[in-house]
């Protein structure tokens, strides 16, 4: 487990679901990681966890809210402050909103282009000088099935994922030239904490979720949240070194209905 040896990565919203899970693998790979969270609390207990359950692990946690753009230079300078280099970045951090277009808000268009868009686009050009540097750099950029297969409800959503892969390809076409590769993973429905919670508040309990067929992909169940920090591992690696521009699809395939 040496995937990631000698790297250092930056993982945004990594007090959620995925984003935990990920910053787990990485560090389980041999990187070195900053999880930066808007939300103190869960980020702390994460962080622990992977302490604990990584002897040896290097990793620190940042509180910062992401949807400010001065937020980025921070991060960046605490990963170089506390590791010295960047070589990998991991775009993650999201919020949804539930405003059919016919209903949608101004606060809440910007709210999730400011999230889920425009903070993986500030952060990756405060990135890039060491990204650069690195020789071997990689920005992984978590977008979502939804930015290809339509749904309703979901708009402001989907749109911000679609274009994280629009950012990607053309990240992709403007660094490779610098040494630095850039792909998106879209995951499928992934059982996160965040499920757990909504569920909950509907009068479910996580089992229902578990055992509640899922009709949208082949394998007709949720993902682990490692199902998709697998995958991300594999793309910040060098064994990706050949894969640039791309969006993977992390989905169990996906059944349009
Ligand atoms: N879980 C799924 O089914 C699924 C499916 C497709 C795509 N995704 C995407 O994967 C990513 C992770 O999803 P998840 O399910 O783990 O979600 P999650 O809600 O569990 O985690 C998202 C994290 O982002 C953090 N965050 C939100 N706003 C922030 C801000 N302004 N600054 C810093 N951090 C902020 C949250 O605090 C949270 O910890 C998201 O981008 C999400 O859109 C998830």
């Amino acid at each position: 487990m040496s995937r990631l040896q000698g790297k250092v990565a930056i993982i945004t919203g990594g007090a959620g679901g995925i984003g935990a899970a990920t910053a787990r693998r990485f560090c389980e790979e041999g990187a070195a990681v900053l999880v930066v969270d808007l939300l103190t609390s869960p980020l702390d207990d994460v962080v622990g966890q992977v302490r604990e359950l990584v002897p040896g692990a290097r990793v620190v946690g940042l509180a910062a809210d992401l949807a400010e753009e001065p937020a980025a230079t921070v991060v960046v300078q605490q990963a170089l402050e506390h590791f010295g280099q960047i070589d990998v970045l991991v775009n993650n951090a999201g919020v949804r909103a539930y405003e059919p277009l016919a209903e949608a808000r101004a606060e809440t268009w910007q709210r999730i282009l400011a999230v889920n868009l425009l903070s993986y686009a500030f952060l990756t050009r405060e990135a890039l000088p060491s990204l650069r540097a690195s020789g071997r750099g990689a920005v992984v950029n978590i977008s979502s099935t939804h930015a290809f297969h339509a749904r309703a409800g979901m708009a402001q959503y989907d749109v911000a994922k679609a274009g994280i892969i629009s950012m990607t390809r053309s990240l992709a076409f403007e660094e490779s030239v610098h040494g630095v590769r850039a792909n998106a993973v879209c995951p499928g429905l992934t059982l996160t904490p965040f499920h757990v919670k909504r569920a909950a508040a509907q009068g479910k309990t996580e089992q229902d979720l578990r055992t509640a067929v899922v009709g949208n992909n082949l394998q007709k169940r949720w993902a682990d949240p490692r199902e998709i920090a697998h995958p991300i591992v594999w793309l910040a690696s060098d064994e990706a070194s050949f894969v640039n521009g791309a969006a993977l699809m992390v989905d169990g395939g996906t059944v349009d209905s």
